[in-house]
């Protein structure tokens, strides 16, 4: 824990927010390990970077403001084989002073700050990936994260990538009694950017009765499986074996679902010890 930094990130979440971070920062540590004698050159990117430290609200309504390294800086501090370069990605320009910050007190580093949308910069990345190697981190605060973006990452084979996915926002943009052609407009066209397409729609099926009106109705399942599972299809149909069916769901203090975190090894011929490692971390208590 730290001092009160001059600006953190607004207070999002509880424990559940330090554990995505001790689940992403043990994953660095092993990746770099694993690497260190390997000739590639090693990339951290932080797609949704925030200021470097984060502001953890205690989830129990007591009055406590805490301050912990976040993944920017956590990302920075891996120490055995670190970072060759880390990237951090902002769409908030006073966020990005604050990660200047970072970069004048770590000179010695290769450290690249983006003041841009998470999306576009990573549709944009052009590298020629055959030297180097990396983890991508997606830890957006709700439904930022666009399939598009998934494919063009897929195809690089480069990149090791931790997505949080929005369990709790997307089964708020899927109300369960409604037919999918009367999803909202542009809630609909969220979910389809989400998914990449409308597939989210095949998550209704007609209900066994009749709405007030006497009309047919359409429901889904309440809960936020239906729409994990079809997420988690579609990551397999796109990274195949690279796809790590475990995760982990995360959770506040009420216990209800918010994200659940995801991971697809980058490589295909690295892609089955980085699950391996991946996967004895979810499965760790933290
Ligand atoms: C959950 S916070 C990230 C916290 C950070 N990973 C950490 O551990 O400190 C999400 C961040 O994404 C930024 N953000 C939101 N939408 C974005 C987008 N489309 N592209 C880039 N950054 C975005 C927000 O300003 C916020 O700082």
């Amino acid at each position: 824990m730290t001092d009160e930094p001059a600006r953190a990130a607004p207070a999002f979440g509880g424990r559940w927010t330090e554990e995505k971070l001790a689940i992403l920062e043990r994953y660095l540590d092993a990746y770099t390990t694993a690497l260190k004698d390997q000739p590639f050159r090693l990339w951290y990117i932080d797609a949704f970077a925030g200021t470097g430290q984060m502001e953890l609200s205690g989830d129990d309504q007591r009055d406590i403001r805490r301050f912990v390294s976040g993944s920017a800086e956590r990302a920075i501090n891996i120490g055995d084989k670190p970072f060759d370069k880390l990237v951090f990605v902002e769409q908030d320009p006073d966020r990005c002073v604050e990660l200047a910050k970072l970069r004048t007190t770590h000179k010695d580093r290769d450290i690249v700050i983006e003041n841009s949308n998470a999306n576009t910069f990573l549709r944009s990345l052009d590298e020629d990936w055959r030297g180097r190697r990396g983890v991508l981190f997606l830890d957006p605060y709700a439904t930022q994260v666009e399939w598009s973006t998934l494919e063009r990452i897929a195809a690089f084979e480069a990149l090791d990538t931790w997505i949080l996915f929005p369990v709790g926002a997307i089964s708020r943009l899927l109300p369960r009694l409604r037919r999918p052609d009367e999803v909202d407009e542009k809630w609909a066209a969220r979910l389809s950017t989400i998914y990449g397409d409308e597939s989210w729609r095949g998550l209704y099926r007609p209900s066994a009765q009749l709405n007030l009106f006497g009309f047919e109705s359409h429901e889904r399942d309440q809960g936020v499986d239906g729409p994990l599972q079809m997420y988690k299809s579609k990551l397999t149909d796109l990274f195949g074996d690279r796809f790590l069916e475990k995760s982990r769901p995360l959770k506040n203090s009420k216990n209800s679902a918010l994200f659940e975190f995801l991971f697809c090894a980058g490589n295909p011929q690295g892609a089955s010890i980085a699950k391996r490692i991946a996967k004895s971390i979810l499965m760790k208590d933290l």
